[in-house]
């Protein structure tokens, strides 16, 4: 009887962990972003399109405060993109105080209440164990584009990669199997590694969109954005602005 209502308190619970889940985002769930002291940084967190009416908001665990979406104050901003099934979090004038763990959190009106879609654990370091020289690229259709992702001396040994936020497609430096795409080549630069470089060939409009270089359990966010092939300039110049 005993053993039976521990087996059924199990599955329970594992019935639980599936509900509350992290559901699509097993990978890097939990992942640890490096920001230079001083410095900001701007975090996508995606949803599933059915939760584009819910509120959202970002939780510190440091000092459990709530921001809610389209929230813009001198330090952090929470905006929500209906429209791309992502909000975006910065956060500016990081210092050490602001070390610790931080979720996405999407009120989906289920039990249990909150749906937490990622958990980051930002560290403030004077030089960041990662990093990316431009965290915010654009190109035109057809063009070229290219990020440099730079590492410290410790991760010369962990997994370098260049992966896609929304649907998780990564690229490894030092793979060559036919698995990886010929549109993005990643390669470690001749530095005595300390960086590598991707270069994504053929933009297409869908490519805009949130990527991440990563090294180890390290990473950090860069924003691409694709514009038309043909640019006549006042539509340029609006696009680059358009998006707040
Ligand atoms: C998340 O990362 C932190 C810090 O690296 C670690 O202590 C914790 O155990 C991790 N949690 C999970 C669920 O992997
Ligand atoms: C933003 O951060 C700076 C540097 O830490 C601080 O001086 C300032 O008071 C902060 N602003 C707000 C509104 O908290
Ligand atoms: C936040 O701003 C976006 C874009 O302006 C808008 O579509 C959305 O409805 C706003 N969300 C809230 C909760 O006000
Ligand atoms: C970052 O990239 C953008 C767009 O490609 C460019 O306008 C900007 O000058 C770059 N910034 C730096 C510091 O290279
Ligand atoms: C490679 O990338 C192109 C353009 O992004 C895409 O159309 C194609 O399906 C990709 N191929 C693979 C194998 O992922």
């Amino acid at each position: 009887m005993a053993a039976h209502a521990k087996t059924k308190i199990f599955y329970i619970s594992i019935g639980f962990w599936l509900i509350l889940g992290v559901k699509s985002y097993d990978g890097w769930s939990n992942y640890t972003l490096t920001v230079q002291t001083g410095g900001s940084v701007t975090i996508p967190c995606h949803y599933d399109k059915k939760y584009t009416q819910q509120k959202k908001y970002w939780f510190s665990e440091i000092d459990q405060t709530k921001t809610y979406t389209n929230t813009t104050d001198e330090n952090l901003s929470v905006i929500d993109h209906p429209d791309q099934s992502l909000f975006t979090v910065t956060m500016r004038n990081l210092q050490d105080k602001h070390n610790g763990r931080y979720y996405c959190v999407v009120e989906n009106g289920e039990q249990p209440p909150k749906n937490i879609i990622y958990e980051i654990q930002l560290k403030i370091q004077s030089a960041p164990d990662v990093s990316v020289v431009n965290s915010s690229v654009s190109g035109h259709e057809g063009g070229d584009i290219s990020v440099q992702c730079l590492y410290s001396s410790g991760y010369q040994n962990e997994v370098k990669q260049w992966c896609r936020y929304k649907d998780q497609s990564c690229y490894k430096v030092g793979r060559t199997d036919t698995s990886q795409n010929s549109s993005v080549q990643i390669s470690d630069d001749d530095d005595g590694g300390r960086s590598f470089t991707v270069l994504m060939t053929g933009l297409r409009l869908t490519d805009s969109g949130w990527y991440f270089c990563s090294a180890g359990e390290a990473l950090n966010p860069v924003h691409l954005t694709v514009t038309e092939a043909e640019p006549d300039k006042e539509k340029d110049t609006s696009l680059r602005f358009c998006c707040y």
